[in-house]
């Protein structure tokens, strides 16, 4: 022993812009909460300086990152080794610095899944599943819900050829069909509801298909919001059974993080609680 402090282990989240993230809080609290001794940094980074702030972040003695908007798609050229998650969804949000290899992973689908089974306790097996958009973050969680076995899975979006591109994509793993938001069909009632459109985040409320919501219908926003956004509020008022933001996503993809830094899996309830904020 030398008697010199441990030095602290460096960890992050990149994006841009980046000042909004609840990551560093809800690492901070993992931190507390497991003893574990570490540094969460928000780290605003432009997309045309992305690559050389990563390897300078690695230099530095950084240990892992988080990888949020805009980057999430461009880092997977710029790793040693991608996670077979990572890689079916084409995104990476965790990057782990191993010796001079840095591996990608994405925790944002078992994150989801996480909340819907095991926080908020759906039944996945057999459910129609109706997912509004067809971006980055669509293509994220088909693969985990396929995993659950669903009875369908429909993607609705604005511009049908993205919705296509991604049924297409998916057609081989289970049933995923795509159409229109008007072309969901009056009659069909939908067990849930994920919202994966970028509008809520915008606080657009676009033309979703009314009629897809009845009062067995639980409405899912991967969004989230100290107050309810438009696509949950929207839920409610078409008489959902529930109608949830996606706090609790947030913090269970965070979880799947850290436990890939540190090897230990934060109690994720107490963490909600202390967010304080109603999933
Ligand atoms: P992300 O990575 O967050 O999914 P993205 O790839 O830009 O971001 O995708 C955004 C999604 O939100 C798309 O499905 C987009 O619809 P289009 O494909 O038609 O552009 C959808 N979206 C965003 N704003 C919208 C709005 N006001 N109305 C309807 N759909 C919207």
């Amino acid at each position: 022993m030398d008697g010199k402090p441990a030095a602290v282990d460096r960890y992050g989240v990149m994006g841009y812009p980046v000042s909004h993230s609840r990551s560093p809080v809800i690492h901070r609290l993992f931190a507390l909460q497991t003893g574990e001794n570490l540094q969460y940094e928000l780290l605003q980074v432009a997309p045309s300086k992305l690559e050389t702030a990563i390897r300078q972040f690695q230099r530095t003695g950084g240990k892992g990152l988080n990888i949020t908007l805009p980057h999430k798609s461009e880092v997977t050229r710029l790793v040693d080794d991608l996670s077979e998650r990572a890689n079916s969804s084409g995104a990476v949000n965790t990057l782990v610095f191993r010796d001079k290899e840095i591996f990608g992973d994405n925790t944002d689908g078992i994150g989801l899944m996480r909340d819907l089974v095991g926080n908020l306790g759906l039944e996945l097996k057999d459910a129609s599943i109706l997912i509004l958009g067809a971006g980055g973050a669509t293509r994220g969680i088909i693969g985990p819900l396929l995993d659950a076995e669903p009875k369908s899975i429909t993607i609705a979006n604005r511009t049908l050829s993205r919705a296509r591109v991604l049924a297409e994509h998916f057609s081989a793993s289970g049933p995923v069909t795509a159409c229109r938001f008007r072309e969901v069909k009056p009659s069909s009632s939908f067990d849930l509801i994920i919202n994966a459109t970028s509008a809520s985040a915008k606080g657009e409320l676009p033309p979703y298909p009314e009629s897809a919501v009845t009062d067995r219908t639980f409405c899912y926003d991967l969004s989230y919001g100290l107050s309810p956004t438009p696509f949950s509020s929207w839920a409610a008022r078409k008489g959902a059974a529930r109608s949830v933001m996606g706090w609790g996503m947030l913090v269970e993809q965070a979880a799947e993080s850290f436990d890939l830094w540190r090897g230990v899996r934060p109690d994720t309830q107490k963490v909600l609680e202390q967010l304080e904020i109603s999933a």
